[in-house]
């Protein structure tokens, strides 16, 4: 039996794209740092879903989830880090501690997850790491988070040729109108983004989803950074 493992099912996208998968239900695993919460996320997507706590910067949490994992008796079909760390961090206030902290989720933490999940990985297994597009568009104050999605990017592409024939791909939305974050932007923001986009509207959770499960499903898709942005990177 295989089984989805979404790491930050506490994330919209992340509970979005682990709520598509529960409805084929077969075995998914969703995480959150918290337990509780985990295990709430869990619960409300069926009894085939079970919930663990993860933090992916705590090595001795992954160990127990890798563990935990193992105690299910499923392989990893598709494994998801959905995971992020946001930060702003400008030069004239640059602080360096806060630039790790968001490294030491992705690219550091997103490494050792699927470093120490290895064992556990399908024949047929599919990975997809979460970033953004910072690296190519980054805003003011971007300092922390353009470089860790750069750095992401040379993880997806290292991970698919150090794993083959494991598949690998990396997906990189734009803003995401419909989620928290975004919505709470100040409206002069949201338009100016809205603006730089050539659907003529930000891209929303679903489509991020959709694209989400292409990369996962597609069984030819390999070590592509994909953009899902409406055309965000072309303006
Ligand atoms: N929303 C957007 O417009 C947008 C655009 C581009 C890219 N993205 C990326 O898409 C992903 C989801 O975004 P979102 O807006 O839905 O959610 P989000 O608000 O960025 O959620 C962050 C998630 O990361 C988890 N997390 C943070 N630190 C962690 C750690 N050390 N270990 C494990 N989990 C940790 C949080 O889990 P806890 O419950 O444990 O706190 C939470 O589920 C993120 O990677 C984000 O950077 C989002």
């Amino acid at each position: 039996m295989t089984a989805t493992v979404v790491v930050g099912a506490s994330s919209e996208l992340g509970h979005a794209l682990a709520r598509a998968y529960s409805r084929s239900g077969l075995p998914l695993v969703v995480t959150a740092r918290e337990a509780t919460a985990a295990r709430g996320i869990a619960d409300s997507l069926g009894e085939h879903a079970h919930g663990f706590a993860l933090d992916v910067t705590d090595r001795a949490s992954i160990d127990e989830f890798a563990d935990a994992i193992g105690g299910l008796g499923v392989k990893i079909r598709n494994l998801a880090l959905v995971a992020g760390a946001r930060g702003s961090n400008f030069t004239n206030r640059y602080d360096q501690d806060s630039a790790r902290q968001v490294f030491d989720v992705r690219p550091f933490g997103y490494a050792q997850v699927v470093a120490s999940m290895q064992g556990s990985l399908d024949a047929d297994a599919s990975i997809l790491l979460f970033g953004g597009v910072a690296f190519h568009r980054p805003s003011p104050g971007s300092l922390s988070v353009a470089p860790a999605v750069g750095a992401l990017i040379g993880l997806v592409n290292a991970l698919a040729v150090d794993m083959a024939p494991v598949r690998v791909n990396g997906i990189h939305p734009g803003p995401v109108g419909d989620s928290t974050s975004i919505r709470g932007w100040p409206e002069e923001k949201r338009a100016q983004a809205t603006s730089r986009t050539l659907i003529g509207r930000l891209v929303t959770i679903d489509e991020v989803v959709h694209a989400a499960r292409f990369l996962l499903d597609s069984t030819a898709m390999n070590g592509v950074n994909l953009p899902v942005e409406g055309g965000y990177l072309l303006t």
